[in-house]
Parts: structure tokens; C-alpha cells; sequence
């Protein structure tokens, strides 16, 4: 008896430790964030109406849940140290919004940050983890962001420990979308703590540049995609690579956009759209809503793509997918249109991480671009004319 006991004591001590909450996150999170077109210039009737148009523009139905404030929501502590919203921006508080938010069967994310500090010089989380988890949980937040500013000093490992466990221990599920910018490899140690973590600095809406602001730069599309070579291996449902949110709709090309989508949903990174949703012209929502490319980012495999070939002009990704099915992504990065002229039969797809193999000598798949509608099957060989700055997107079936 006195052993069963130490025994079951033992079992209750391990499962004592806080972990994440579980479940979530099981295919990359999909909804909305305020700061990549309105920066501090928020408010409640900006998320009120982003909401609105979720659900009106059919951008809910295609799959976005989360409604997130970025920074700058903030106002003081009170005197006891819990966190309150900006009054004049907040004035019905963030309970009123997550129950607006939640009558639209949407969710709500908010922002905080290790430091004492936030980026954009408001209260962050430091020395009130657990309080702040609690406020979280009582006005029913669903995602944390959790932001790297004013760390001097700190681990991350342990900052963000912290407050996965201050979440789990609040009890309401959160997910938790860590912001750490890629410093200290979270990808290496974050699997059980955070659902996403950022690899790079921050996104800027341009197709190849760096925008350096002295201490820190943001980059664009490309430069994004060739910072996460050798992560793939890290992703996998409930914890992604999160390569930032997207600037869709924010002044690139509608090619751009429409490779900026395609690149994030075959790398399997989070889909937060960063553009005003409440003036989107009809051929951004198109992007936004296109079923196929988002069944790709969501595929419950959980595979993240990678590069398999890399020609003079163009690169080849592939992407596994659940029940047979393969995506393959043809890059155009550069200033000049390319031609591709793709013989399948001469090429295998091979993929050590999924042990997943695609032999067109012996396997006949039909294909289908996402973005033309076109198709094809893979006995003839890929012929097609692609535009600078764009890309083929491709779902391949076994043919029947
Ligand atoms: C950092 C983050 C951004 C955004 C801002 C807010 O730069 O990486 O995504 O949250 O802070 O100040």
C-alpha cells in the first residue's frame, strides 16, 4: 500500500510540472492582427469592425479564427498591478470585446511582452506573468502573443517558460504565439512551450529588400523564406515555424501577394492576414479566401515544404500531404519570366523527414494550379510561361 502511494505520488509530482495547452495549434492558426497596417492606431471599433468583415467577406468561413490587438492596447497597472486597457481607445474594456469577438464565433488574441516594457514602450509582462495570465483568462483571450522587447538580461528559455506556465495555470486554453524573432533558436528547445515561434525579425511588405532601421531591419518575402533553410524539421502540428504575418493587400504585386500566400501556406507558417480587411479591394480577398492554397497550409499532415530543386531561374518545393496527395510550388524569384518545361518522369520527389516519396516513372498523379484553375497529369511534361515575382502552385492527386 505505502508503495502504491509513493508511486502514485510520483505520478501526480511529473504531471505537476506545467506544459502548454495541448490541442491547439494542431494545423497552423489562421485569423488577423492589427500591427502590419495600423501599428498603435488602434482601437476597439477597428477589432469590432475587423470582425464583421471575417465573417461577411466569408474570410471565417474559409478558415480565420483569431482576431488579434497587437501592441499598444495598453494602458496603466492599477494599484494593485493588474493591467488595464487603454481607456479612450478601449473604453467598453477587452471583456466586452472578447464577448463581441466570441458572438461572431471568432476568438480573440492579445500582445504582451517579456520585458518590463513592450516594443512600443507599454507595460509588458515582466514580474506579473501569472497576473496577467489570469486578466487574460477573465476577459476570455484566446491567443497570447508574447514579444521579445526590453529582454536584456533574460533567458528566453525561461521568460517564455514562465509564461506558458502562468497560462496553463490561468485555465483557460491559450494559444501561445511566441515572438522571440528567431535569437535564441526556439525552434531548438520551444516544442513544449510555445505553438508558434517567430524565426526572423519582422516582415516588410516587399518581395526581396531589407529595410534596415539601424538596430534592426525587416525583410521582405524572400529574404523570409531563405532564413528558415534547416528549420523544417522543427515544425509540426501544435508548434510551427512562424515566418510573421502577412502583408497580403499591403502594396505588393497581386503576383506577389499571390506568392507570398503560396510560400507561407507550403512552409506551413501561421496565416495572420496583416491588411485593412474592412477596404480590401475583391482580388486581395481572393487570395485570402482561396480554399485550395489554404487547404494546403492546413493539411493535417503537418509537413512543412522544401526546396528539392533549384534551377538557373526557377526553384521547385514540394510539400507532402495527407492521404497520397503532394503540393509542389514553382518559384519564379527573379526580374525576368521564365519558362518552365518540367519533365516529371525524369525527377522523384523524395522526403527523409516524411518518408514520403513521389516516383512519376512508376505513379501517374493528376495535377490541378491553384491559382489558374489549369490541369494536368504528371505522364506529360509541365509546360507553362511564369511572370517575374511568382509562382505555380500545384496539387497533385494519385490518379484513380
Ligand atoms: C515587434 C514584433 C512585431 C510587433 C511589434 C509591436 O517588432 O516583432 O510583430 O508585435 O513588436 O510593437
Amino acid at each position: 500500500m505505502k508503495r502504491l502511494l509513493i508511486l502514485l505520488a510520483m505520478v501526480v509530482c511529473a504531471n505537476a510540472g506545467a506544459q502548454k495547452f495541448e490541442g491547439l495549434g494542431a494545423t497552423p492558426q489562421m485569423g488577423w492582427n492589427s500591427w502590419n497596417t495600423f501599428a498603435c492606431n488602434i482601437n476597439e471599433q477597428l477589432i469590432r469592425d475587423t470582425a464583421d468583415a471575417m465573417v461577411k467577406l466569408g474570410l471565417k468561413d474559409a478558415g480565420y479564427e483569431y482576431v488579434n490587438i497587437d501592441d499598444c492596447w495598453h494602458g496603466t497597472r492599477d494599484k494593485d498591478g493588474v493591467i488595464r486597457p487603454n481607456a479612450e481607445r478601449f473604453p467598453s474594456g477587452i471583456k466586452a470585446l472578447a464577448d463581441y469577438v466570441h458572438s461572431k464565433g471568432l476568438k480573440l488574441g492579445i500582445y504582451s511582452d517579456v520585458g518590463a516594457t513592450t516594443c512600443g514602450g507599454h507595460p509588458g509582462s515582466r514580474g506579473h506573468e501569472y497576473q496577467d495570465a489570469i486578466t487574460y483568462a477573465s476577459w476570455g483571450i484566446d491567443y497570447v502573443k508574447y514579444d521579445w522587447c526590453d529582454s536584456k538580461g533574460l533567458s528566453a528559455v525561461g521568460a517564455y517558460t514562465t509564461m506558458r506556465d502562468a497560462i496553463r495555470s490561468a485555465g483557460r486554453p491559450m494559444m501561445f504565439s511566441m515572438c522571440e524573432w528567431g535569437e535564441s533558436k526556439p525552434w531548438e528547445w520551444a516544442v513544449d512551450v510555445g505553438h508558434s515561434w517567430r524565426t526572423t525579425g519582422d516582415i516588410y511588405p516587399c518581395w526581396d529588400c531589407e529595410f534596415n532601421h539601424g538596430s534592426w531591419s525587416q525583410f521582405g518575402v524572400l529574404r523570409i523564406l531563405d532564413k528558415q533553410a534547416g528549420l523544417r524539421k522543427f515544425a509540426g502540428p501544435g508548434h510551427w515555424n512562424d515566418m510573421d504575418m502577412l502583408e497580403v493587400g499591403n502594396g505588393m504585386s497581386e503576383d506577389e501577394d499571390r506568392a507570398h500566400f503560396a510560400i507561407w501556406a507550403m512552409m506551413a507558417s501561421p496565416l495572420i492576414m496583416g491588411n485593412d480587411l474592412r477596404s480590401m479591394p475583391e482580388a486581395t480577398r481572393r487570395i485570402l479566401v482561396n480554399k485550395d492554397a489554404i487547404a494546403i497550409s492546413q493539411d493535417k499532415l503537418g509537413v512543412q515544404a522544401w526546396k528539392y530543386m533549384d534551377g538557373a531561374k526557377l526553384e521547385y518545393w514540394a510539400k507532402p500531404l495527407a492521404g497520397g496527395d503532394w503540393a509542389v510550388m514553382v518559384l519564379n524569384r527573379g526580374e525576368q519570366a521564365a519558362t518552365v518545361s518540367y519533365d516529371w518522369k525524369k525527377h522523384v520527389i523524395g522526403d527523409d523527414l516524411s518518408k514520403r516519396e513521389a516516383d512519376f516513372k512508376k505513379i501517374v498523379y493528376n495535377w490541378t494550379e491553384i491559382w489558374s484553375g489549369k490541369s494536368g497529369d504528371t505522364s506529360k511534361k509541365l509546360e507553362s510561361k511564369l511572370a517575374p515575382h511568382s509562382v505555380l502552385l500545384l496539387r497533385l492527386k494519385v490518379r484513380g
